[in-house]
């Protein structure tokens, strides 16, 4: 029989290559993609597939309380992979209340309503919760890494936000029995980045020989991972993940942000042509991120070790595609920086 799935956020960054995947590789599958196209939202992300008899594009928001529960009658769901959320830290700073609303209020209408749907019958039912390594709050360089079970303690607005949602998915589970799992990645890279992030902000910025700004002395840690093995991490884990638990993603790959943004110069000088040298000149330190977290690293082993997912990609390789895909998508980038993604799509769907 076929399973109808829902997917948030699809139309975002990470989550388009979620519905990518899923749309390509499961022609069983009906894709139900919910996004309120925010900001962040672009449906030129999953040109490929929009006319996929196996994809439907509904335009929502997860915390309207009418409109989710109405969504879930009309598809009968049979699972839920959530990503939509606010996902960037400088907003969560200047409005930590939007914060809220989606991340949190957002996540437990989307919990009620499948709560009530499924009435207690959880069978092949999953409610599959994407989640940040930003909830466990800063490591220092001392080779330690998050694990599991390593205590909340999220400092910022957004990483506050998610980990209440991450605590409302666990007590839905607890308290109803919800089918739940949960997954708690690094950071992403790769195409379709929405350049307010840090590498695909650098890769606009060198090719427009534009200041690179790194924020206090570019020596705070994160670990890379790419887009597309998080989106295999999360149908492994859809798929096989054990009801309740939680599993830890990250590409085992630490980088200050100083050394990765001298990494990205050279790549772009020699793609460019330009002379070895020329971009990093663009290194412009500015002030630091208010709570800016020094390091986070993971540990994957219990994802790897259970079922059997590990990184495809060294980083300086996919580093290498990233910039490609830039440079060969320059109208995607272009229509992000002036806006006209969001004009297009927002006319036409105007009325939803
Ligand atoms: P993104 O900001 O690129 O995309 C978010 C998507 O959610 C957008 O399409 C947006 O339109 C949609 N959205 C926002 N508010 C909505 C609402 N109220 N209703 C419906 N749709 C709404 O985010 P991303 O980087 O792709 O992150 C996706 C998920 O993965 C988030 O939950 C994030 O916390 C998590 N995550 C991200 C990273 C990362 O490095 N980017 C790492 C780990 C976890
Ligand atoms: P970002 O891409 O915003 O991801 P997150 O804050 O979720 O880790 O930032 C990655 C790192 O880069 C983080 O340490 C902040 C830093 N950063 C800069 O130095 N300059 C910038 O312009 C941005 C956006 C981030």
């Amino acid at each position: 029989m076929k399973k109808n799935i829902l997917i948030t956020g699809g139309a975002g960054f990470i989550g388009s290559h979620v519905v990518r995947l899923f749309v390509k590789k499961y022609s069983d599958y009906q894709i139900v993609n919910l996004d309120a196209l925010t900001y962040a939202g672009n449906l030129e992300n999953l040109k490929e597939i929009e006319n996929a008899p196996n994809y439907v594009f509904e335009k929502g928001d997860i915390t309207d309380e009418k409109f989710v529960p109405a969504l879930f009658a009309k598809y009968n769901f049979d699972g839920v992979i959530h990503l939509a959320a606010e996902s960037h830290v400088d907003r969560s700073i200047t409005d930590p209340m939007a914060f809220i609303k989606t991340n949190v209020f957002g996540t437990v209408n989307l919990l009620n309503a499948a709560k009530d749907a499924w009435k207690g019958n959880f069978e092949g039912k999953r409610f599959y919760h994407i989640s940040t390594d930003e909830v466990y709050g800063a490591l220092e360089n001392d080779g330690t890494f998050f694990v599991e079970t390593t205590k909340y303690a999220p400092h910022s607005p957004y990483s506050a936000s998610k980990a209440s949602s991450d605590h409302f998915v666990r007590a839905y589970h607890d308290t109803y029995g919800l089918p739940v799992v949960v997954s708690n990645c690094s950071n992403n890279y790769g195409a379709n980045h929405f350049p307010e992030k840090l590498i695909p902000l650098a890769i606009n910025n060198i090719k427009h020989k534009k200041p690179i700004p790194i924020y206090g002395k570019g020596e705070n840690v994160r670990d890379w991972l790419w887009v597309n093995d998080h989106a295999r991490a999360i149908d492994i884990i859809f798929h096989n993940g054990k009801d309740g638990q939680t599993y830890n993603i990250g590409g085992n790959n630490e980088w200050t942000n100083i050394d990765l943004i001298r990494m990205l110069c050279k790549i772009m000088d020699k793609k460019l042509g330009r002379e070895q040298g020329e971009s990093a000149k663009l290194i412009t330190f500015v002030t630091d991120r208010a709570g800016h977290d020094l390091r986070y690293a993971i540990d994957s082993s219990k994802l790897q070790r259970e079922l059997g997912w590990k990184p495809s990609l060294q980083f300086e390789e996919g580093l290498e595609k990233t910039v490609d895909w830039y440079l060969e998508n320059e109208q995607w980038l272009d229509n992000v920086i002036n806006g006209a993604y969001q004009q297009y799509y927002q006319q036409q769907y105007a009325n939803r």
